[in-house]
C-alpha cells in the first residue's frame, strides 16, 4: 500500500503537528495526527500486519476514500475509471439544458460575452415545440429521472412566453412519467415583477438568479441600460417584491475596479434585511471573450484571462470567498472537480432562439462551435470532436490536481492558442489558492457538522 498520488497536504493545520490531507480525485478531506502522517509516509514498506489494529483500522479507512492506495497499478485503473465516469456516465445526475428565449439584451454590460453575437431574435413558438420533443427524447432515451432548465439571454424576460410554453410542457411531461422537473432563470433582473414570478412558479420556477456587480456606483458603471441610464435601484426594489415568494440568488462579476465594494454591497443588503433572504451569493472573476462573429480567434477583453496569472486575482479570490462564508451565506469554496461540459457525453447542454445546440454558455452565437440543432435527431461531428479531447494525456500524469484540473478549462485553451485541444495550465495559481481553499472547505465542514 501507499499513500495517493493525488493528496494534496497541509501541515500544521488546523493545530501545530497536525496534517490535513486532501486528494483531488475523490475530493476526501481528512485530519491527521502526526503519527498517522508517519505511518502514510513510510507505509510503502510496511507490512500491514506489524501495525497496530488502531492503524490498520485508519490505514483501511483512509483506503476507502482513496488518500490510501494499493500499488500505482490500482491508482492508475482508479484515475481511468474516474475520466470514464466523468467524461460518459450520467448516472444520478439530472437532465440539464439551458434555453436561451433572445440573443436581444436591455442592458449594455461593458464586458457581456455576448456582445458580438447581440441580436434581435427571439425563440419562437415553433422552435419552443421542437425544444420540447428534443429534450423530452434525450430525457426518455437515457432514463435521467429529473429534468432542470435555466433560462437564458440576452436577457430572458423580454421573451417570457416561452418560459412559460417549454416548462408547463415538460412540467406535463414529467408528472405523467413520475420524473422531476423544476427551473431556473439567470437574469438582469430588471424586467422581475410578482405578477410574472407567481405564474412561473405554477409551471415549475424554482429559482431566480439575479446579476449584480456589487455597490451601486459599481454595478451602474459595469451595467447600465442601453441607454445608459443605471439599474441598480430597480434591481433592488424588484427583488424585494419577489424574495418571499421565490428563492433568488445573488451572482455577480468582479475585476480590480469593483471588488472593494462587494463588502459595502453585502452591508447594503443586510440592512434592507434581504442578505439573509437569497438562496446564494457568489461573485466569479471576469473572463475574456471571443472576437466578432467572422472572427472569434480574435479576442477581446484579453487583459481578464490574467485572472489566474501572476498579479492575478488570486487574493480578491480568496477573501471574497472568506467574506461570503464569515456572514453565513450560501456559496461555493470552489475546491471541485472542473466537470468541463465540452468534454461529457452527457452534460448540460445550451440551445440557443434558433434551436442551435452549444455544449458551454462561452460559446452561444458562434456557429462553428455549435454541436447541433434540435430540428435534427443527432448531434453533428462537432459533438464527437470536442467529448474525444483528451488534453489531460499531454500533462505530468504526477501532477497532484490532475483530477480535477484535467488539462484545464477547454475555452481558455482556446483563447490562448485558437484551438480547444491544448493543456491551459495555471498550476501556479494552483499552488497559491488550492491549501488557502483547503482551508475555507475544512473550516465550512466543521462548522456545518
Ligand atoms: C450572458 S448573461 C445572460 C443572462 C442575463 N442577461 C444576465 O446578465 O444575468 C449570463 C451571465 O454571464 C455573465 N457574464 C457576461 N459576460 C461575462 C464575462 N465577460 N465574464 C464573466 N461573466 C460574464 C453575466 O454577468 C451574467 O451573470
Ligand atoms: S444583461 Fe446579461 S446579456 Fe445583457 S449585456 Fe448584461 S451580461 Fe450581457
Ligand atoms: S494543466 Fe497544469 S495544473 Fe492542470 S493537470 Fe495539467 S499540469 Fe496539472
Amino acid at each position: 500500500m501507499k499513500a495517493s498520488r493525488f493528496n494534496i497536504w497541509l501541515k500544521d493545520y488546523p493545530g501545530k503537528d497536525d496534517y490535513v490531507v486532501f486528494n483531488s480525485r475523490t475530493q476526501a478531506l481528512v485530519k491527521i495526527n502526526p503519527r498517522l502522517k508517519d505511518t502514510l509516509d513510510k507505509l510503502e514498506g510496511l507490512n500491514p500486519e506489524e501495525l497496530s489494529l488502531f492503524s490498520q483500522g485508519c490505514i483501511s479507512a483512509l483506503k476507502q476514500n482513496g488518500i490510501v492506495v494499493e500499488d500505482d497499478r490500482e491508482e492508475e485503473a482508479r484515475l481511468q475509471d474516474f475520466f470514464r465516469q466523468l467524461k460518459y456516465d450520467s448516472s444520478g445526475l439530472p437532465f440539464e439544458a439551458t434555453i436561451l428565449t433572445t440573443y436581444s439584451c436591455n442592458f449594455r454590460c461593458v464586458y457581456c460575452f455576448e456582445e458580438s453575437v447581440k441580436d434581435d431574435v427571439f425563440l419562437s413558438k415553433d422552435t419552443g415545440d421542437l425544444i420540447v420533443k428534443w429534450l423530452i427524447r434525450k430525457a426518455e432515451e437515457r432514463g435521467f429521472k429529473r429534468v432542470y432548465l435555466v433560462y437564458y439571454g440576452g436577457e430572458p424576460l423580454l421573451n417570457v412566453r416561452p418560459i412559460y410554453d417549454i416548462s408547463w410542457q415538460i412540467k406535463q411531461w414529467a408528472a405523467k412519467n413520475g420524473i422531476g422537473f423544476g427551473f431556473g432563470i439567470i437574469t438582469n433582473g430588471s424586467l422581475l415583477n410578482l405578477d410574472l414570478v407567481e405564474k412561473l412558479l405554477s409551471v415549475g420556477l424554482e429559482e431566480v438568479r439575479v446579476t449584480i456587480d456589487g455597490r451601486r456606483e459599481d454595478h451602474d458603471r459595469k451595467r447600465p441600460f442601453v441607454d445608459g441610464r443605471p439599474t441598480f435601484d430597480l434591481l433592488i426594489e424588484n427583488i424585494r417584491k419577489i424574495i418571499d415568494k421565490v428563492p433568488v440568488a445573488v451572482s455577480g462579476n468582479f475585476d480590480k475596479d469593483n471588488f472593494a465594494g462587494i463588502p459595502e454591497f453585502l452591508d447594503y443588503l443586510e440592512e434592507l434585511g434581504l442578505l439573509a433572504k437569497l438562496s446564494r451569493v457568489d461573485f466569479a472573476p471576469l473572463t475574456p471573450r471571443l472576437g466578432p462573429k467572422a472572427n472569434p480567434a480574435a479576442i477581446e477583453l484579453g487583459s481578464c484571462l490574467s485572472f489566474v496569472g501572476k498579479d492575478g486575482l488570486f487574493k480578491e479570490v480568496l477573501e471574497l470567498k472568506k467574506e461570503l462564508l464569515r456572514r453565513g451565506l450560501k456559496t461555493r469554496t470552489g475546491l471541485a472537480v472542473n466537470a468541463c461540459a465540452l468534454l461529457m457525453q452527457e452534460a448540460a447542454i445550451t440551445i440557443d432562439p434558433r434551436g442551435a445546440i452549444y455544449k458551454c454558455n462561452a460559446l452561444v452565437g458562434y456557429p462553428e462551435f455549435s454541436v447541433g440543432n434540435v430540428a435534427q435527431e443527432d448531434f453533428n461531428p462537432k459533438f464527437r470532436e470536442f467529448v474525444d479531447i483528451e488534453a489531460w494525456k499531454s500533462c505530468p500524469q504526477d501532477c497532484v490536481y490532475l483530477p480535477m484540473c484535467q488539462g484545464g478549462c477547454r475555452f481558455f485553451s482556446y483563447l490562448e492558442n485558437n484551438n480547444f485541444t491544448e493543456v491551459s495550465c495555471k498550476k501556479e495559481y494552483f499552488d497559491r489558492i488550492t491549501p488557502q481553499l483547503i482551508k475555507l472547505e475544512y473550516q465550512r465542514l466543521k462548522d456545518s457538522a
